[in-house]
């Protein structure tokens, strides 16, 4: 009976020591997927603007050719860049801001789906005021922005393809 008690006792300790040393490494390897997970490259705000940037140029273009597949498509890409903002760049004050822009995106789409040039000028207006608000709130006023005189984008064809208004 004594004999059956150590032996129990015994094999009791060795799971029990065997665990804890699982509990280690899997300890062990959580710290180093969160170091990891910490250095991982995730666009900052900045990279986010300028991509903006070069939509809300390429917008402009497109809602003038009456390209509206293209018109489409460009204000799209901003709509996922504010949400990329909103997921990689959670918490941060700008970033709480961030939805005043979508008025002047609905807005804007909305002209886009009617294929309606003068409300997309009204709409692209209300846009870039909005940019402009939202930099004068996070204190970056001198960061202007406005509709653009010409294309920088020379290799891009903003006339939409025949037959495809
Ligand atoms: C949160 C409100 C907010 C809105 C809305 C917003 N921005 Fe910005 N923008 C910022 C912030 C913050 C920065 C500075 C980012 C940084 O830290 O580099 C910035 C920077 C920029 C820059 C400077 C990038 C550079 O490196 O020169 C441009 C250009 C820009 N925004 C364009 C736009 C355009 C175009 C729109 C509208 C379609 C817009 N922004 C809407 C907050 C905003």
């Amino acid at each position: 009976m004594r004999k059956i008690f150590l032996i129990l006792l015994t094999f009791g300790l060795f799971a029990c020591n065997q665990q804890k040393d699982n509990t280690k490494i899997l300890q062990n390897r959580i710290d180093s997927l969160e170091i990891k997970i910490a250095n991982t490259y995730k666009p900052g705000f900045g990279d986010f603007m300028s991509s903006i940037q070069a939509h809300h140029s390429k917008l402009w273009f497109a809602g003038q050719n009456q390209n509206w597949k293209l018109a489409d498509f460009e204000v799209h890409e901003i709509m996922e860049a504010i949400e990329d903002i909103q997921k990689f760049q959670a918490g941060r004050k700008e970033t709480e801001m961030i939805g005043m822009i979508n008025p002047a995106l609905d807005s804007i789409n909305n002209a886009i789906e009617k294929k309606d040039p003068v409300l997309f000028e009204n709409s692209y207006t209300l846009l870039t005021i909005s940019c402009n608000k939202c930099h004068q709130a996070v204190d970056l006023g001198y960061n202007v922005v406005k509709t653009p005189d010409s294309s920088p984008f020379s290799n891009q064809d903003f006339k939409p393809l025949k037959d495809s208004k």
